[in-house]
């Protein structure tokens, strides 16, 4: 029993491969399939080998001396002859392990080298963005940001350059290349180049919260054909074909959800603290890589949140994390249709949908209506607007009581304010808050409302 207990337990472990379609060798670090994953393989086998080589010569000598020298019947109180020093093993036992090393080391040292010198011919470079839990995916040279599911084409060389927006996290999909820390506040970069169409499964590899383990991603390796034809539909807006995404709309909107996310092509989803939205329908996976995308799924994600993904950062912050936004299961459906909408050009007949409405002239608007509808409730704390219980952006309650305003950054005037809210990023190139295009009439009315908030 000794022995069969840690037996069993060991081999139950080998069986640990989570859940079932991220099994079945997917995450296998010993199946190479990119150039760059194979050069790491053979540094791998290659120390393995000798150290099963060394293994064999030090179990075999040890087993040896155990046998040949073991205590007779009559010679257990003996002392055997007592040697010191023998200058000959002792030069043995160390030039071996040095040379040992040195067949180790400049394999070793090759693979480093190549590792940090990217292809510049025909590369093709994305970034990958750590966050608590999941990955953004930013494709500068195409002008899009995607999550979760990062698409390339075959065979040209990919430079990922990583980083993250809060703690460190790791960026890892084993068979195509070894793992690298997402660090906040700095670039690491790998590079692989894929030889075969499918999809790749990748995983956070550094501990980085309570979602840790739900932090997963995928690669999809397609023809430069279809990237092509992807990349251009990440940059068109999800088009409703039915009055219940066309609710679902408004429904991004005025539940808040543009406050964090955004949609390529809807004028005020342009929130950057949770997943790009667009072109949600060509997703396999929700919450990085957690669920099946279906509508059901959908439902459940936008509902119960918390129990699929745990300390998952979406929702309403309050003093017990997050909870799920308030809505009914028939609000929850809608906004699904809406962001499963298939994406294209939106036809004419969209003219009259919640995005467009909110891009109207304010005509007559009151200050409420539009910060309602730009969803600056989604973050802030308001007094005297309903729904504005936001946490993620400072309380605005007592504004003009203030001397600075961006954390310092502006003195409190009427025309800093207005400056603020036009371009906040022209101000604090990183700021979390962003603002969706305002006319200057909406300015001037957000400007004087504001200034009332003493
Ligand atoms: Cu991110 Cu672990």
């Amino acid at each position: 029993m000794r022995w069969l207990v840690p037996l069993a337990a060991s081999l139950s472990l080998v069986a640990c491969s989570g859940a079932a379609d991220w099994g079945d060798g997917k995450q296998s670090t010993i199946r190479p399939e990119t150039d760059s994953a194979r050069v790491v393989q053979d540094v791998y086998s290659l120390v393995t080998w000798i150290d099963i080589g060394i293994f064999i010569v030090v179990a075999a000598l040890l087993l040896f001396a155990i046998i040949r020298y073991r205590a007779r019947p009559g010679q257990e109180e003996q002392i055997p002859a007592q040697v010191h020093g023998n200058a000959m093993l002792e030069v043995v036992w160390t030039i071996i392990p040095a040379v040992l090393l040195i067949f180790i080391a400049v394999p070793t040292w090759s693979a480093i080298f190549r590792a940090h010198e990217p292809p510049a011919e025909n590369a093709f470079t994305v970034q990958a963005v750590g966050h608590q839990w999941w990955w953004e995916f930013r494709y500068e040279e195409q002008g899009f940001v995607t999550a979760n599911e990062m698409v390339i084409p075959v065979g040209r060389p990919v430079i990922v350059d990583t980083g993250s927006v809060d703690v460190i996290h790791a960026f890892w999909v084993p068979r195509l290349s070894g793992k690298i820390d997402s660090v906040p506040g700095r670039t690491n970069t790998l590079w692989f180049t894929p030889e075969q169409t499918g999809t790749y499964y990748g995983q956070c590899a550094e501990f980085c919260g309570t979602s840790h383990a739900n932090m997963r991603f995928q690669v999809h390796v397609v023809t430069q054909e279809e990237f092509d034809a992807w990349a251009a539909r990440q940059q068109q807006p999800p088009v409703p074909q039915s009055d219940d995404a066309r609710e679902g709309q408004q429904l991004f909107v005025t539940k808040t959800c543009v406050a964090c996310h955004a949609i390529s092509g809807n004028p005020v989803a342009v929130g950057v603290l949770g997943p790009n939205l667009t072109n949600l329908p060509e997703r396999k996976t929700l919450g990085s890589g957690i669920i099946e995308n279906t509508p059901e799924e959908l439902v459940r994600w936008i509902r119960e949140t918390q129990s699929i993904k745990p300390g998952a950062l979406m929702g309403v912050a309050t003093a017990d994390g997050y909870q799920p936004i308030d809505m009914t299961d028939a609000e929850a459906r809608k906004l699904a249709a809406y962001l499963l909408s298939p994406p294209g050009e939106a036809p004419a007949a969209a003219t009259d949908s919640g995005a467009a409405a909110a891009m109207a002239p304010a005509g007559g608007k009151s200050a409420e209506q539009i910060i309602a509808e730009k969803a600056c409730i989604g973050c802030h704390v308001i007094p005297g607007v309903p729904g504005a219980v936001g946490t993620v952006g400072p309380s605005l309650a007592g504004l003009m009581s203030r001397d600075k305003i961006a954390a310092g950054l502006l003195d409190n005037t009427e025309e800093n304010l207005r400056k603020w809210l036009a371009d906040p990023r022209a101000i604090k190139a990183n700021t979390l808050m962003v603002t969706p295009p305002l006319s200057p009439e909406e300015v001037d009315t957000l400007v004087e409302f504001l200034m009332d908030l003493k």
